[in-house]
Formats: structure tokens, sequence, C-alpha cells
């Protein structure tokens, strides 16, 4: 008595069937994926301006950092990062309020991470990272320098104050 001929690609049922069962989990995981990436609001930081670090703090947008309002609650931050402090270290805004966040360093690489919001940026010199966050909820966004940059590093931090209505 011979075997069954397994028909198809000859793949025994089970075989395919399990297959079947990898690709669908394969495709929920890239479904996952793309609603994570395109879904949620994430944006990949931007680093499209170059400046040059010597300069950049004492011309342009930079030389007087700092929030900036362009509409109705819709505002520009410009950081200036340096060995051991952002300039400015707070800013303040209403609930609700979209922020682009303008971001450079004068001296060696650093980082902002912004507690509770997409921003997490490397802040190289020669370059203005960019990276944009709508604050919906009132409170304090503490923030802090993301990148080891010496012996400071732990002292380099500071705060979004989102103030609520009224
Ligand atoms: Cu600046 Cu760590």
């Amino acid at each position: 008595m011979s075997e069954p001929k397994p028909e198809g690609l000859g793949l025994d049922r089970a075989e395919r069937n399990w297959m079947l069962v990898g690709l669908v989990v394969l495709l929920l995981f890239a479904g996952a994926v793309a609603i994570g990436a395109l879904g949620t609001g994430f944006e990949l930081p931007g680093m499209q301006m170059r400046v040059d670090p010597r300069t950049v703090a004492s011309e342009g947008e930079f030389a007087n950092p700092g929030l900036r309002e362009i509409a109705p609650g819709v505002y520009e931050a410009y950081l200036v990062s340096r060995q051991f402090a952002f300039e400015p270290r707070e800013i303040s805004v209403p609930m609700g309020s979209t922020v682009t966040f303008y971001v450079t360093s004068v001296d060696v690489q650093h980082g902002l991470k912004i507690q509770d919001t997409n921003v997490n940026l490397q802040v190289v010199p020669g370059y203005v990272s960019t990276l944009t966050a709508t604050f919906d909820e009132p409170g304090v966004y503490p923030f802090i320098c993301s990148e080891f940059c010496g012996l400071g590093h732990a002292g380099m931090f500071g705060q979004v104050l989102v103030e609520g209505p009224g």
C-alpha cells in the first residue's frame, strides 16, 4: 500500500495549515507596525537645517532663544543646548498648543527628551533638530538632556509648563 500523494505544492495539509498560521501572524504584526507608525501621530525628527555652531547662538533665531507665537495656539520654540543647560530652561504655553521645537547645540552632542510627548531628539552641533508636539493636557512636562554630554549631563534639564483654562 502506497502513501496518498500530496496535492498542490506537494505540502502535507498540516504543514500547509501551519504555514498559513505563520503568514496570518506576520500580516497581523505588519498591520500593527503600520498602525503604530502611521495612525498614532508618531513623527520622525527632522534634521534638515545646517548651522555654524560657533555663530548660531549670536545671530538669527537662536540669538534670542525662546517661544514665538506664530498663530493662535501655534508656537515655535528655539532652544540652545550647551554644557550644561538648555536656554531657555522653561517655556509655558496654554493647553491645546502645538509647539514646533527647533534645537541646536553650540558645543557637543546633546539630546532633548520631553516626558509624555513624542519629543526625543538628538541635538548635534551644526544642525537644527525639529519636532512638533501638541500639549492637550495641562501640567508640567519635564525635559532632560538624553545624550551623555559630560560631567554636568545630569544637571541638564528643564520643563514645559502647560497652563489649563482660566
Ligand atoms: Cu547635554 Cu547631556
